[in-house]
């Protein structure tokens, strides 16, 4: 709260506001602020409304955290909502509604189905609050910040409005009342899954997750959001899967351990809580695949169309490996090379998924390789796993085996597809006519790797705008530590040094990713910036500056520079 008040006048200025475009979304950020701040929002909001009316008043606003808000914007629609009924109010006359005419109204009744089909500015935009039906189109024309509200768009704002309590308001609620336009059918609200579907019983996702494929499903964190927190939620944690969600009864889930020199166990989930010591990490998790369009806009390739989100960053807690193979009695002196595991989920044929890594990384006392059973101190999600999931920290995402059912010790490594015939680099050169899959190792280790996060892609920023702030991840494979972010710009003639964010990361220990940030004075005559970023580990690995020289068929292993263009208005 406090370094939201001392956005004031020294450190920020008042901003004398030309555009009414960028009053309008000054309002919006000064409302819709980050949950620390919530509890001034209130209070800035109907300052700020009441500024709103006089037509040319000053605004006050925190320059610098600005784009941290996006947040808020993206969750703040009844904020957004707010700031439409006052334009609203303004332009249009008094509705003549009375409350006992309303009461008598009836609605047509929708079914969640329906609801999705209205996700565009021509199909209307459609949310729904508890059973009833909204049609907020108008207002997103209205409101030039609406397209925020899009990621609502077809769906329920509660899982919104549950991220930011300050939203939960009476004024709110009647402010959204002014759209509705019908209700749910009463089994809209718990609808049956299809069982013949065998991904009918997936379960509910977070619907600000930008979806690449519903089935399997696959989705990443909205990148204007990504870097809002160290840990990223559970709920908004990016999704990576190749084939249904199994459904496991935690009572009856069972790990086997078998293979070269062991006796073959059997582990409940209470043998693995109570019998080993318990350890925890903070570790990324990157998709092979994560910043796949970059490379798909420079020729195509095959895969989902991963922005920059196919990555995450989150506390694990469970038992080490290296404990449970020593409990299974692997010898010291084992001349197996590699730990294979399986999960739950099958393909048509019955065939699991499933992963290998060398067996130097799984007994590394310091390699960290946990049997995970917790996510962010909740127990797994589905989605992430549940009940067990293999964490390989510094290790691409497809060795971090989900839903972890059995672990083989073995002299070869895993026969799966994902890990003969997938998650493989190749060169440029290298087509669906010439690949030959046995010629390249399965990804272990990433690469150096960074992203901007905000500004976002092809973003329009005022050149009323004092200075320009301009953040992203930074993250390496390996346990290397993250030493330096560079960032451009003017398209990498000059650089300047971003802030990293201080994590004490122990050596060659380095399992999570840095936020970084960076404030320059807003060049001054400029219509675009190209901005950009790049990332140094400590041993001088850095990014290449673009992608043709890395493109590969499979588009994976995408780690040039990272570079965002903007327009200045
Ligand atoms: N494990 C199983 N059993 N099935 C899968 O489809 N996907 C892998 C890995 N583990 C996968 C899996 C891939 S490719 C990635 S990137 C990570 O899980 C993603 O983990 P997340 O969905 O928890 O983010």
């Amino acid at each position: 709260m406090m370094s939201f008040l001392k956005c004031t006048r020294s450190a920020l200025g008042i901003w004398q506001i030309q555009s009414s475009w960028i009053k309008k979304r000054v309002w919006l950020e000064t409302t819709a602020v980050l949950p620390h701040a919530c509890s001034v929002c209130s209070s800035v909001r109907w300052k700020s409304t009441a500024a709103n009316q006089e037509k040319e008043a000053n605004y006050q606003f925190c320059n610098a955290r600005w784009r941290q808000m996006v947040l808020g914007v993206i969750t703040g629609t009844g904020a957004i909502l707010a700031y439409g009924l006052y334009r609203k109010q303004e332009a249009e006359p008094k509705p003549e509604t009375s409350v006992d005419s309303e009461a008598q109204q009836s609605y047509p009744v929708y079914t969640r189905q329906d609801v999705a089909k209205h996700k565009t500015m021509e199909s209307g935009i459609w949310v729904t609050y508890k059973s009833d039906v909204y049609d907020i189109t108008n207002f997103v024309e209205l409101h030039p910040g609406g397209d925020k509200i899009l990621l609502a768009a077809g769906g329920a704002l509660e899982p919104f409005w549950s991220m930011y309590a300050v939203h939960k308001q009476e004024h709110v609620y009647q402010i959204l009342e002014e759209y509705k336009v019908g209700e749910l059918s009463p089994e809209a609200a718990q609808e049956a899954c299809d069982v013949t579907d065998p991904y009918g019983k997936d379960p509910l996702r977070h619907p600000v997750l930008k979806v690449n494929s519903l089935k399997p499903f696959n989705a990443e964190t909205p990148a204007e959001i990504l870097t809002e927190n160290y840990l990223t939620p559970n709920d908004l944690f990016f999704i990576r899967n190749h084939l249904p969600v199994p459904e496991v009864d935690p009572k009856k889930f069972s790990l086997e351990i078998k293979g070269e020199g062991l006796k073959s166990i059997q582990l409940s989930l209470r043998d693995l809580q109570t019998k080993f010591p318990k350890h925890t990490i903070t570790a990324t998790l990157q998709c092979a695949g994560n910043r796949r369009s970059d490379m798909n806009a420079v020729r195509e390739v095959k895969g989902l169309n991963w922005g920059s989100a196919a990555i995450g960053n989150a506390k694990w807690t469970g038992v080490k490996l290296s404990d449970v193979l020593e409990y299974a009695r692997l010898p010291a002196n084992t001349d197996a090379k590699h730990v294979q595991f399986e999960g739950l989920d099958k393909d048509i044929s019955g065939t699991p998924y499933g992963a290998s890594i060398p067996i130097r990384k799984a007994l590394a006392k310091d390699g960290d390789v946990l049997l995970a059973f917790e996510m962010n101190d909740e127990i797994l999600s589905r989605d992430h796993g549940f009940p067990l999931r293999l964490v390989v920290p510094g290790v691409v995402g497809a060795r971090n085996v989900k839903w972890l059912s059995k672990i083989i010790v073995s002299k070869e490594e895993s026969k799966s597809h994902w890990q003969v015939n997938d998650y493989k680099g190749f060169s440029p050169s290298v087509d669906w006519n010439t690949v030959d899959f046995t010629t390249a190792p399965a990804i272990q280790e990433l690469s150096i790797q960074s992203a901007i996060t905000s500004p976002s892609k092809d973003e329009r920023l005022s050149s009323d705008l004092d200075e320009i702030t301009v953040k992203g991840y930074a993250w390496s494979g390996g346990g290397r530590e993250v030493i330096r972010v560079d960032v451009s710009m003017d398209g990498g003639q000059t650089w300047h040094v971003a802030d990293l964010s201080e994590m004490k990361q122990n050596e060659g220990q380095a399992w999570a990713w840095k936020l970084w940030e960076l404030t320059v004075p807003m060049p001054k005559d400029e219509k675009s910036l190209e901005i950009i970023s790049k990332a140094v580990d400590n041993q001088y690995n850095v990014q290449p500056d673009t992608v043709a020289p890395i493109w590969n068929l499979r588009g994976v292993l995408n780690n040039s520079w990272s570079r965002v263009n903007v327009t200045i208005k």
